[in-house]
């Protein structure tokens, strides 16, 4: 069993569901490069860093681009992306987040970030949720993309624990695999068809509580 210290959350997908609004940033620029961007393509892009994804939107539409109209894209997306998020309020954590990170609080169990995001820092203040964690690693701390362990490893060492002492929260493939690959457990959010290899898989924090992760 595992003597649990500490919890590493990714944040997109696990305490939120920015993924919608990654779409409608991403579609209405593969609509500017007149091709059209599904949801079965958006799926490709989730735990995936930024600019990746936008290798993965260009390999969609057949387009090639140079280094500097790919940067150009990337932060025209991003803007629009962050004028949808400015506008999240805290209604939008997934349900069952709060309580759960309020029993781990109770509980002396220390909390992180682990995201390859760069926008992290706007989307917990604007869910109000700054105070739950004790260390953020995000896109801006980290140089190597999941299933590269760096985000969590640096995660486990802010917070100043073993990687085996820390669990992972994550609904990405290679966010399980990244966790893994730092020697960590890991829950994964989602279906288990598609998270099979975490050391459990829930759909989500409702009806889940510390006495259930302890199982893992
Ligand atoms: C991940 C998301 O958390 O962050 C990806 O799952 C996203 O979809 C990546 O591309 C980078 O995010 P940002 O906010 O830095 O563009
Ligand atoms: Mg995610």
């Amino acid at each position: 069993m595992t003597d649990i210290k500490a919890c590493i959350f990714d944040l997109d997908g696990v305490i939120v569901d920015t993924a919608k609004y990654h779409f409608i940033a991403w579609r209405e620029l593969a609509e500017e490069l007149r091709f059209e961007f599904t949801e079965e393509h958006n799926e490709r892009l989730k735990g995936v860093s930024r600019m990746t994804s936008l290798e993965i939107l260009l390999e969609v539409g057949g387009i090639t681009l140079d280094e500097e109209q790919k940067l150009k894209l990337a932060a025209q997306k991003n803007d629009r992306y962050v004028s949808y998020i400015e506008k999240m309020t805290p209604d939008e954590i997934l349900p069952g987040v709060v309580s759960f990170l309020n029993e781990l609080r109770l509980a002396g169990i220390k909390t992180a970030i682990g995201s390859a995001s760069k926008n992290t820092p706007l989307i917990l203040e604007r869910l109000k949720l700054e105070k739950f964690f004790d260390a953020v690693v995000d896109g801006n701390k980290v140089s190597e993309a999941k299933p590269n362990p760096e985000v969590f490893l640096k995660g486990a060492s802010e917070l100043g624990f073993e990687p085996k002492n820390c669990i992972v929260f994550e609904d990405a493939v290679a966010g399980v695999e990244a966790a893994h690959n730092a020697r960590m457990k890991c829950v994964g959010i989602g279906f288990p068809e598609v998270l099979g290899k975490a050391d459990m898989v829930i759909p989500g924090f409702q009806r889940f509580n510390l006495s259930k992760l302890k199982e893992i």
